[in-house]
């Protein structure tokens, strides 16, 4: 196995595979205030295994297109999809997305929850903005400081891991200069990266190990993703995912 097939290994039996929860999806969606009953076409970009997509899909009545770069995440969502008997709604599609096979003017909604950094925010928003109709939503939540200043140590540490992270005023100038208007913003909980998130990734860490044979590939992995708790639990008062509600114009 090399590490990328040993990394999506590690993530692909979680719930999520970022920091999030239903009632911040609920509460993006609302933000939109577009009518959920319509005939919605929604695109969820960087899905993962499709925790959120699954929450969209129960609280619309829209036809959802699930992408992600790694099979095995949407074969999890197309399971509970199916369990679910949403899977008349809600369609998984391989593709990267920087490279997506859709229509201009195609989408009510372009989602994205924790994945718009692949490809950096600025060139995501610029993109996805051709699939979406005149008027239709792009949700995405970005890495963002909630503070104006913070310690030296965690401002080196994203600046060189992410270098687009920025405050959401920046991230707000940044929609506003690329064609839409700004409806809503708000952060991630910081239960929405514990309870959901790294506590249920801690409690995965020894099977994984025990599952590869203590490899040293898989114990890199380990250390990394107990670093990474470590920092967020050390600076979490700093940085979150920022969750941006805008239209296109
Ligand atoms: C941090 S995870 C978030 C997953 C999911 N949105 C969630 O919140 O649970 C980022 C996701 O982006 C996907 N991804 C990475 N690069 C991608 C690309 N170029 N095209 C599509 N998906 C990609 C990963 O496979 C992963 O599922």
């Amino acid at each position: 196995m090399t590490e990328l097939e040993l990394l999506v290994d590690f993530h692909k039996d979680a719930e999520r595979q970022g920091p999030g929860s239903s009632n911040e999806t609920i509460k993006a969606l609302n933000l939109t205030g577009i009518d959920k009953n319509a005939d919605l076409k929604i695109a969820d970009i960087g899905c993962g295994s499709g925790a959120h997509t699954i929450v969209l899909a129960q609280n619309t009545n829209g036809q959802i297109t699930g992408v992600d770069l790694f099979p095995e995440f949407l074969d999890k969502l197309d399971n509970k999809a199916k369990e679910l008997r949403l899977h008349n709604r809600v369609i998984t599609l391989n593709k990267s997305m920087d490279d997506l096979p859709f229509d201009n003017d195609e989408f009510d909604i372009i989602w994205s929850e924790g994945a718009i950094y692949n490809i950096g925010f600025e060139v995501g928003i610029k993109k996805w903005k051709d699939y979406l109709k005149t008027g239709g939503y792009l949700c995405v939540s970005e890495i963002t400081w909630i503070t104006n200043s913070r310690p030296k140590e965690i401002e080196e540490f994203w600046n060189e891991e992410y270098p687009e992270i920025d405050t959401a005023s920046n991230k707000i100038k940044k929609l506003e200069e690329n064609g839409y208007s700004p409806i809503g913003y708000f952060y991630l909980t910081q239960n929405s990266w514990i309870d959901n998130y790294y506590t249920p990734m801690e409690k995965r860490l020894s099977s994984f190990l025990e599952k590869h044979n203590n490899s040293d590939m898989a114990k890199n992995i380990v250390e990394l993703h107990k670093k990474e708790i470590a920092s967020y639990k050390k600076y979490k008062d700093y940085y979150s995912y920022g969750f941006y509600i805008a239209k296109k114009i």
